[in-house]
């Protein structure tokens, strides 16, 4: 096969067996195709499908989200997890209205200036909404790409990674662009998603079956090729859940860098020891006979394990339902923290031992 008949055989295996009908693909529209992107970046589909549902219908073009306080973009985003993500989308929304009158550029060069948009998401996005002739590398496709040229470089050393995108660019299609890229490039995520998986890739009935140098050698689990490991490690947080007799919850916005950033949570504190000191000095009238700790549970982010051990610290009744106060600390019962931003564990804990 020829270069060009790689991108025609993805073009033509994608029209019969890929997906064609998920909701962000009904659309030219990059506001709707930028928020899809950025949730699959690292979500499942069939998890993205609700929340992008319920995103659109609350901020549905550019401006409603630009407008919106940053504690309601987090809120809808609440249990999809990387909040980096939610943060930048808001900033990248606020940007498109400052810096380009409210239309998202049409050019992946100028849509990769943008917060949160990568070189990949910026070619997604430009190929599906402007038909540019511009690559996309995610995971997926880096998988089928250095499988079908057997390209062995570590991905780790940026000169091979740029070596690749270099290859994504040329096997781009060079025909019919309006039609064939974005066709292309959700045939490039569909093969990597369906059928050039990580294990066990099914080759026989891949559409490159016939070019794959690692197919045809046998050996497609061998790449991509990527030596640096990211370590893993762990840590304990210690949970102060100050409860007053009506089931109101003392939660703290988090600050904007670092683990939840900007989400709700109790106060974290490193040690039993420093939450006892904390919660002795705000609370002195709570006295640490009638504290309860809870099970503790393990929490997986992607480069830390987090042993996260609640204790419920019993205080007198509080007065207002929700008050949130100048350092955007506040009470909430159920009701309330429903329709805050919380990190997912957090909100399962309170839901199930607290309401
Ligand atoms: N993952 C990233 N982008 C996607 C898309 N457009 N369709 C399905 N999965 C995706």
């Amino acid at each position: 096969m020829t270069l060009p008949s790689i991108a025609t055989a993805v073009v033509q295996w994608q029209a019969s067996h890929g997906r064609n009908h998920l909701p962000w693909q009904q659309t030219r529209d990059p506001y709707r195709v930028w928020l899809s992107e950025i949730m699959l970046q690292q979500t499942q589909v069939s998890t993205v499908l609700g929340y992008y549902q319920r995103f659109l219908d609350a901020f549905p073009d550019v401006a409603s989200l630009a407008a919106a306080p940053q504690d309601a973009v987090l809120a809808l985003w609440s249990g999809l997890g990387y909040y980096s993500r939610a943060r930048n989308l808001h900033k990248c929304a606020q940007a498109v209205m400052e810096l380009w009158g409210g239309a998202f550029p049409g050019r992946a060069e100028d849509l990769e200036t943008l917060p949160g948009i990568g070189r990949s998401t910026a070619g997604a996005i430009a190929s599906f909404c402007f038909s540019e002739r511009v690559p996309i590398l995610d995971a997926n496709v880096r998988r089928v790409l250095t499988r079908v040229l057997a390209f062995d470089g570590d991905l780790a050393q940026s000169r091979n990674e740029k070596q690749l995108w270099e290859h994504a660019q040329q096997l781009c299609p060079t025909q019919d662009l309006q039609q064939s890229m974005p066709r292309y490039t959700q045939g490039m995520m569909d093969l990597g998603a369906s059928i050039c998986t990580p294990r066990k890739p099914s080759c026989l009935v891949c559409p490159l079956h016939g070019e794959c140098r690692a197919g045809r050698a046998g050996n497609p689990e061998n790449y991509p090729v990527r030596t640096r490991k990211v370590k893993r490690t762990a840590q304990a947080w210690w949970l102060l859940i100050v409860m007053d007799g009506r089931g109101r919850v003392w939660l703290q916005k988090r600050p904007q860098a670092g683990i939840w950033a900007g989400l709700y949570s109790p106060p974290v504190l490193d040690s039993y020891e420093a939450l006892q000191s904390y919660a002795q000095q705000r609370w002195p009238e709570s006295t640490a006979q009638s504290w309860r700790e809870l099970p503790g549970f393990l929490h997986v982010l992607t480069h830390k394990d987090l042993h996260l051990h609640p204790v419920v610290v019993p205080v007198a009744s509080v007065q207002a339902a929700m008050v949130c106060e100048a350092d955007e600390s506040c009470w909430a019962d159920a009701a309330g923290w429903a329709d805050l931003g919380l990190p997912a564990p957090i909100r399962k804990l309170l839901d199930t031992e607290l309401s």
